[in-house]
């Protein structure tokens, strides 16, 4: 049999085995090998798979055509025959002691997936090798091992796929994360969405409805008003038919005190509506927050502190006094039926250099603040508390119309209102006014104008024009018995006769709901004919009045008769200042 014949394979390492110089090398030219390394060596040469043999204590180096391409031109075919250490420098670290433990007799070793690197063209490469190291046996050797075969496969193509693969999941991990974030985060701003949404339509729908019932209550209190005014007259003409029956003048009294506070709630209601005859003028702050003081502390029970703090030097501002005065007490009455012992109320006025413009137009506004240390609210009464009729009250001691009323003089006044209140921490109610452009009167010299009473009017003529009988009888008689000289006409018709054929009134005092001609349109007419004659209207209700003629002193219905006398006393005296 042929010693050589593991050499006579096909493959070119088995071509350069046979043709390679043995003779030099420690192992000695091949028909001197041990059976075993040629045993072996006739397997590697003739598989496909790698193989690689480290031979010999210096562990020179064979491999089979199936390991040459793991080589690079540094190595094959150079390392055949040569020793081990020299041939793999770079990882001798790794594979030196796993060759000296197979060839200790120590037995195999198996990696998977093994980081070797590798210098193959002209770089150091990081390859993969799932492989064994396996003894060959050789008696004569020590340890009873001749060598180590190494079959092996690189695996650095897998592990690249799969540390690529392994990223990609990473990535579409992290993608999703991403869009299951972005998901999550559009659906909480889409129902932070809705949720404003339906809080800006509870609100529209909350305004609605306050609307409705505002033109409900308006139309309601126009009505009453209407009806009030003749049972006001008729009362105080009774007064004065029957003064020397004490009896009947205490039922009479009653009546008018009745009809008193009907006349006061229908004010409210008309303030709540935003329908009110308002008389706006410019107004000095101190001297009106002085004046809320006195009236206020008639109703104030011992233990309860009254105070107030006015920034000096305000100019004034623009609104109806009276009304004004009426708001204060209302959150005054708020803020003292909101104190159950001890207490103190502040009211703090000053202008607002910010203030809050999502109702208010441009310009300089004034910030009226009440602020009490009382119970204060919870969140709901809060919320609702400026509600028209809304109470927490015992019934017969609110009508729930305060605020509203408040609310209603700020709007309309071309201000605003707000409260601040938290249960236990009392409230501040805070309203705002524009401030007038021009500059402040001396406080009180509005006041001053108005202190010209019924004792002071002069003999003047006033020519008294109403369709209604009653109306006409008692207004005729409050103005005689303050010493006017009156002459009554039915309707403007007859008026205008009486002034075109007769002398000239001191003063015209008109109704103006009237069949026939209105109130208004008969001054239109004087002031075209007489334009010198002061004049006076008597208005139910606001609206529906036309062009307003300036210089025209107003008194809405229903009024008490003093303060038809007052009107009128105003009026002459306006007149006289102006001639
Ligand atoms: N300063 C305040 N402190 C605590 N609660 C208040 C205060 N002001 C108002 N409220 C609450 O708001 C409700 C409505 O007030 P509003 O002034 O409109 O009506 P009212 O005071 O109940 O009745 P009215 O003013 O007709 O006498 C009150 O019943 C009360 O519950
Ligand atoms: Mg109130």
């Amino acid at each position: 049999m042929d010693p050589l014949a593991f050499l006579g394979a096909d493959g070119e390492m088995a071509g350069r085995i046979r043709q390679h110089d043995w003779a030099t090398t420690s192992l000695g030219p091949p028909d001197g090998w041990p059976q075993s390394l040629r045993t072996v060596l006739r397997v590697a040469l003739t598989t496909r798979h790698p193989m690689f043999v480290f031979w010999g204590s210096e562990h020179l180096c064979f491999y089979n055509d199936g390991y040459r391409p793991s080589l690079g031109p540094e190595k094959h075919p150079s390392i055949l025959g040569a020793p081990g250490r020299a041939s793999f420098g770079e990882l001798w670290d790794i594979i030196g002691p796993q060759i000296a433990l197979v060839m200790r007799g120590e037995g195999a070793t198996w990696h998977e997936n093994h980081l070797v690197p590798s210098y193959r063209h002209g770089r150091l490469d990081e390859v993969y090798w799932t492989y064994s190291y396996g003894p060959i046996d050789d008696e004569s050797a020590p340890n009873g091992v001749g060598g180590v075969l190494v079959v092996c496969t690189e695996t650095t193509r897998q592990m690249k796929i799969e540390a690529a693969l392994r990223e990609s999941e990473r990535q579409l991990q992290r993608m999703n994360d991403e869009l299951e974030e972005r998901v999550s985060a559009a659906i909480a701003a889409r129902i932070r969405e809705q949720v404003r949404l339906a809080e800006a339509e509870e609100t529209l729908r909350q305004a609605q409805k306050v609307e409705t019932l505002g033109q409900l209550t308006g139309g309601v209190a126009h009505d009453f008003n209407n009806l009030l005014t003749p049972v006001m007259g008729a009362l105080d003409f009774a007064r004065f038919a029957l003064d020397r029956d004490a009896d009947a003048q205490e039922v009479i009294a009653v009546g008018l005190q009745a009809a008193d506070r009907a006349r006061t709630l229908v004010q409210r209601l008309l303030a709540f509506s935003r329908r009110q005859h308002l008389a706006p003028r410019d107004v000095g702050i101190d001297a009106l927050i002085d004046n809320v003081v006195e009236l206020a502390q008639r109703s104030l029970r011992p233990g309860l502190r009254l105070s107030t703090e006015v920034e000096p030097g305000l100019p004034d501002v623009r609104v109806d006094p009276d009304q004004l005065v009426l708001a204060l007490l209302n959150l005054v009455v708020n803020a003292r039926d909101a104190i159950p012992g001890h207490g103190s109320i502040a009211i703090r006025a000053g202008e607002d250099r910010d203030p809050p413009r999502t109702r208010m137009g441009e310009g300089r506004f004034l910030r009226i603040d009440v602020v009490d240390d009382g119970a204060g609210m919870d969140g709901d009464t809060l919320r609702r508390a400026a509600e028209p009729f809304f109470t927490t009250k015992e019934p017969g001691r609110g009508t729930g119309l305060g605020l509203s009323s408040v609310q209603g003089l700020a709007m309309q006044s071309g201000g605003d209102f707000q409260l601040r209140s938290a249960s236990g921490t009392g409230t501040t109610a805070s309203l705002w006014l524009p401030l007038s452009a021009s500059a402040s009167t001396p406080a009180g010299a509005t006041e001053a104008d108005a202190a010209s009473g019924p004792a002071q009017a002069p003999a003047a003529r006033i020519l008294l024009v109403d369709d209604d009988p009653l109306v006409r009888a008692s207004a005729a008689g409050t103005l005689r018995r303050a010493g006017y000289e009156v002459h009554e006409a039915v309707d403007a018709a007859s008026a205008l006769a009486a002034l075109r054929d007769g002398t000239l009134p001191d003063l015209l005092v008109s109704d103006h709901a009237m069949p026939g001609m209105p109130g208004m349109d008969l001054l239109r007419q004087v002031r075209r004919e007489w334009p010198a004659l002061p004049c006076m209207l008597v208005t139910g209700y606001a609206d529906d009045l036309g062009e307003d003629v300036p210089g025209v002193e107003r008194l809405p219905k229903p009024f008490l008769p003093r303060e038809l006398v007052e009107a009128v006393a105003r009026a002459l005296a306006q007149s006289t200042e102006a001639a």
